[in-house]
């Protein structure tokens, strides 16, 4: 018998882990009602189907990966949403869209510097003026005994095995602190907060 499990669909299904909607929720706590969103890097679309139904928010999410957005529009199934597939390096296709917010959620911490700093002015050539473009995370670190009792509490696997995968990484982004130069160098405003037990970093960018 073969059995054919794609990244995508594995990676949805940890979207669906009660964790990984907790680690979500600095994010969808921190967007007002009724809001233009647009989620960068939107993967599956968990953050969207959150926004939809606890915000109502007008959502947009982008992706460069046609299989995660194929999961998406089977989790975002008859919800009003809409999905776009873009071009690595390729300016976002939104004329004067204008939106409120802009969330780039688990993405940022994989790219090179200068795909960061790309991704960073496609987003405020289509933010409002008092837009925020809000990032989340990981560490690569947290309090291990939270850590432990959420993988206890859920017995769920996943948190352990997201929190090996993307350990190296997240510390290094962690450590360099390529945001607040990225703002200090557009005279822009950054704040940065802990979240999840230690284990989310959550980055807000907003003009002056
Ligand atoms: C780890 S997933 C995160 C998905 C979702 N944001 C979340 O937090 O659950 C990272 C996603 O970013 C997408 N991605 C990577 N580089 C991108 C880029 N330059 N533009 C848009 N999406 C990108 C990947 O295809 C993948 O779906």
């Amino acid at each position: 018998m073969k059995i054919n499990i794609s990244f995508s669909s594995f990676f949805s299904n940890v979207q669906e882990a009660p964790w990984y909607v907790e680690f979500l929720e600095p994010v969808v706590s921190q967007i007002p009602s009724l809001s233009k969103v647009l989620d960068i890097g939107t993967g599956s679309g968990k953050l969207l189907q959150l926004l939809l139904n606890e915000k109502k928010s007008d959502c947009t999410g982008i992706d460069t990966s046609k299989s995660m957005l194929a999961e998406a529009e089977k989790k975002l199934k008859g919800m009003d949403v809409s999905l776009v597939q873009v071009t690595s390096g390729a300016a976002f296709p939104f004329q004067n869209a204008g939106f409120d917010e802009i969330c780039i959620c688990n993405v940022l911490f994989n790219l090179s510097f200068d795909n960061q700093n790309f991704l960073l002015d496609q987003a405020l050539d289509v933010l409002n003026d008092e837009g925020r473009i809000i990032i989340l995370s990981p560490t690569g670190t947290g309090n291990t005994k939270a850590g432990f009792q959420k993988f206890l509490k859920w017995n769920n696997k996943s948190f352990g095995l997201w929190f090996m995968l993307t350990r190296q990484s997240a510390r290094k982004y962690y450590a360099q602190g390529h945001i607040q130069d990225f703002c200090k160098e557009k005279n822009l405003v950054c704040s940065r907060r802990i979240v999840f037990d230690g284990f989310g970093l959550l980055e807000i960018v907003e003009r002056k």
